[in-house]
């Protein structure tokens, strides 16, 4: 794939609950009301390979795939994402704006579900060929506070959201601790505060590293 990437590409990571989603719906608007046209889309999922994938993913018992399984799962979906709709869509110089990406890979299977987060890099890095985020909004949000939110939801894809509170601490770390390692890419956001309060937050961090 070659890089001729003209549209720039934001992800949005964090726990369960932190409320990407709906930033990532307010970023978007955000982006459009300056002129740009921008695609929002999530994982896993965002093509219609990757979104039959995801009903593998999150539905049923927590045990239901072992790490590996799930991890390979995941970036199978990525790839087809990425193939068919987020290098397509930069290429045009549509700004892509995807709620969770390879970071939730590396929290989740790599450092929560125990695989370690080099193996991970080391398969991703072929599959990705170079589609990397241009800025990562990391929305940070105590782990329990998170799951409350996320029960309230009610969407029914609760298999990940039904391991247990040590596990989802160990994804918060775990995107803590990529923000850390990559302060060019990643920006940590307080989940905390209220959805207009995050979302300016975003905005101004979107302002400052990307125009
Ligand atoms: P969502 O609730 O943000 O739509 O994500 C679905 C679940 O998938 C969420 O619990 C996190 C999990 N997930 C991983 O475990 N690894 C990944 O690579 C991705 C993209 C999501």
């Amino acid at each position: 794939m070659a890089q001729t990437q003209a549209g720039r590409f934001i992800t949005l990571e964090g726990g369960e609950g932190a409320g990407k989603s709906t930033q990532a719906r307010r970023l978007a608007d955000f982006l459009r009301a300056r002129g740009l046209d921008v695609v929002t889309t999530r994982e896993p999922g965002g093509t219609e390979g990757a979104e039959a994938i995801r009903n593998l993913l999150v539905d049923g018992a927590a045990d239901r795939w072992d790490a590996w399984t799930e991890a390979l799962l995941m970036i199978a979906a990525r790839r087809d994402h990425v193939v068919r709709l987020i290098r397509p869509a930069l290429a045009k110089g549509h700004w892509v704006v995807c709620d969770r990406f390879a970071d939730s890979t590396l929290a989740y299977q790599g450092v929560a579900g125990g695989l370690g987060m080099e193996p991970l890099k080391a398969l991703m890095a072929p599959v990705l060929d170079g589609c990397s985020p241009d800025l990562t909004l990391m929305v940070d949000l105590p782990v329990a506070e998170g799951l409350a939110r996320a029960d309230t939801r009610g969407s029914g894809e609760d298999r990940f959201e039904k391991r247990g509170l040590e596990f989802h601490e160990m994804v918060r770390q775990a995107f803590l601790a990529i923000a850390a390692d990559n302060p060019d890419r990643c920006h940590i956001i307080k989940g905390a505060g209220t959805a207009d309060e995050v979302q300016q937050d975003i905005e101004s961090i979107v302002l400052d590293r990307l125009f």
